[in-house]
């Protein structure tokens, strides 16, 4: 049968929000008890049982990594039933591994789908990220500012000062130069061990999480991901992928980019609609945690698709198998 080519966003947005949530309730007796890879492993083999009942033909651009790297959803991995549009699937299926180890917050399933050739095929290496919320205009921050001016513009954009502007940042030793610059403006920093995709989903609902500004570096699938998320909700972020050797070069080669400098703005990393979903794993400011009663689980998942700017939050009660 050969796939057709519309891709029903509004009919697939509740099969999507179905992977989410199941990937989530997988990890659930997994949460805070150590273990990152069990954690890691349940969630994938849920995303994938689950991917693999809609009804697409579906391809992987951003999964658990290379093909020989990944058993399962890796890049190119084909999911779907294959009765129906083909699609572009990223996806991470427990962002946040350490964080759901250590029942931290913020810990996320997180799955976006597009028409096919709608999402950066981002290589698994970093990226420079900077991302604020929306109703801005488009160069009101820009990657190639320092910090300081950063801040100062967005304060300057926002009309306050550089001390009432709050930046997100993950805590790493390579970012202590950036935290320097950033402190001596003023700014208030809010510091994360992991999940950046929820870090750059903060800036878009400023009043809620009390985060401006999300900068730094982590993982380039991550920055595809966060981008489809912000394409949704509103916001901006620039990403910029950073090699350190060789065959980080090689994998870009491999995803077909040449321009190794280039810094992507949200609409070349996502260009064209999509819809997006993510269920919460452990507490956080953007979603709750699973919970358990006796005999359910219950989950909140953040469903959004880009062409409509609607967000929905569904709460899902599903018993105990
Ligand atoms: P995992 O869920 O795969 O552990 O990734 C978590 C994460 O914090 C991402 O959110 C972030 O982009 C990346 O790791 C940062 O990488 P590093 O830990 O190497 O700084």
């Amino acid at each position: 049968m050969t796939a057709p080519t519309d891709f029903n966003d509004r009919m697939l947005s509740l099969g999507l929000a179905r992977v989410a949530e199941q990937a989530a309730i997988a990890t659930v007796d997994l949460i805070g008890r150590g273990d990152e890879k069990a954690a890691d492993q349940a969630a994938v083999n849920a995303m994938r049982e689950q991917l693999n009942l809609l009804d697409i033909s579906g391809v992987v651009v951003i999964g658990e990594g290379e093909r020989d790297e990944a058993p399962m959803l890796f890049i190119g991995e084909e999911v779907g039933t294959g009765n129906g549009p083909g699609v572009d699937i990223a996806l991470d299926p427990l962002e946040g591994t350490t964080l759901t180890a250590k029942d931290m917050p913020n810990a996320l399933t997180v799955i976006a789908m597009g028409p096919r050739g709608s999402m950066l095929h981002a290589p698994d290496v970093y990226m420079d990220k900077l991302a604020i919320g929306p109703g801005f205009a488009e160069t009101v921050v820009t990657l190639d500012m320092t910090p300081k001016e950063r801040v100062e513009a967005l304060a300057k954009a926002k009309g306050c000062g550089p001390s009432d502007i709050t930046v997100c940042v993950l805590e790493r030793p390579r970012h202590e130069q950036m935290i320097a610059e950033i402190r001596a403006t003023g700014a208030a920093i809010r510091l994360i061990t992991d999940g950046d995709v929820a870090g750059v989903m903060h800036c878009a609902q400023p009043i809620q999480t009390g985060i401006d500004m999300y900068m730094g570096t982590g993982g380039a699938p991550e920055g595809v991901l966060a981008a489809a998320a912000l394409k949704c909700m509103g916001g901006q972020i620039q990403g910029r992928l950073l090699f350190r050797n060789d065959d980080e070069k090689g994998r870009a080669a491999k995803a077909g980019i040449t321009d190794l400098d280039k810094i992507y703005s949200r609409d070349e990393m996502v260009t064209q609609e999509v819809i997006f979903a993510a269920t919460g794993v452990t507490a956080g400011s953007l979603l709750p945690a699973i919970k358990r009663e006796v005999g359910f689980y219950t989950t909140e998942t953040l469903l959004m698709r880009s062409k409509t700017g609607s967000v929905r939050r569904m709460t899902y009660r599903n018993p105990m198998q």
